[in-house]
């Protein structure tokens, strides 16, 4: 069985990660969104808010399991017998730390590849922070999270104050 896993913070999960999430459940047999921690971010969801938000998006994605994890990304992957990270790339700007984290990541366990798949057009503008940023002044984030998403995230936001 080929399982893939599709890390990321998700905080929280955009447009922009679903279309990822769709088109790399294809490629594989089991595809395991793992919600991580990263050292440069600091997370406004918790890990149990952020793994409801991608559950409640993938609930129909039969192929598809949501976890989180705590430490490296590659250890992660090796104890899930993972023969694949798949990412999304949206700009030029995302290449250089992606292609950093691929190669450290290739160097710590060469039998899993880093896979990337470049972001549809449509979602190439979106980013989580930039999705909290508008929600947390009032704008409207309609078309940038998903439907089933949308209002936990003002009011999850608003709790937070
Ligand atoms: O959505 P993000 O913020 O780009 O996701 C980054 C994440 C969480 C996948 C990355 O920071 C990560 O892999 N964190 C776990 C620690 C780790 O393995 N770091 C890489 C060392 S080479």
């Amino acid at each position: 069985m080929k399982i893939w896993i599709c890390p990321g913070s998700f905080d929280p999960v955009t447009m922009g990660h679903i279309d990822i999430i769709k088109r790399a459940r294809k490629m594989c047999d089991h595809l395991i969104i793992a919600i991580g921690v990263n050292d440069e971010k600091k997370a406004t969801f918790t890990f149990d808010e952020r793994k409801e938000f991608v559950e409640k998006c993938t609930k129909d994605m039969d192929n598809v399991e949501v976890d989180t994890f705590e430490g490296l990304l590659i250890n992660y992957a090796s104890k899930k017998k993972a023969t694949a990270i798949v990412k999304g790339l949206r700009a030029i700007s995302d290449f250089e730390y992606e292609l950093q984290m691929a190669l450290l990541n290739k160097k710590l366990d060469e039998k899993i590849e880093t896979v990337f798949l470049m972001t549809s057009i449509n979602y190439s503008h979106l980013s989580s922070s930039a999705i909290k940023s508008i929600a947390k002044y009032d704008g409207e984030i309609k078309g940038l999270v998903p439907d089933v998403i949308h209002d936990d995230i003002y009011l999850k936001l608003k709790k937070g104050k």
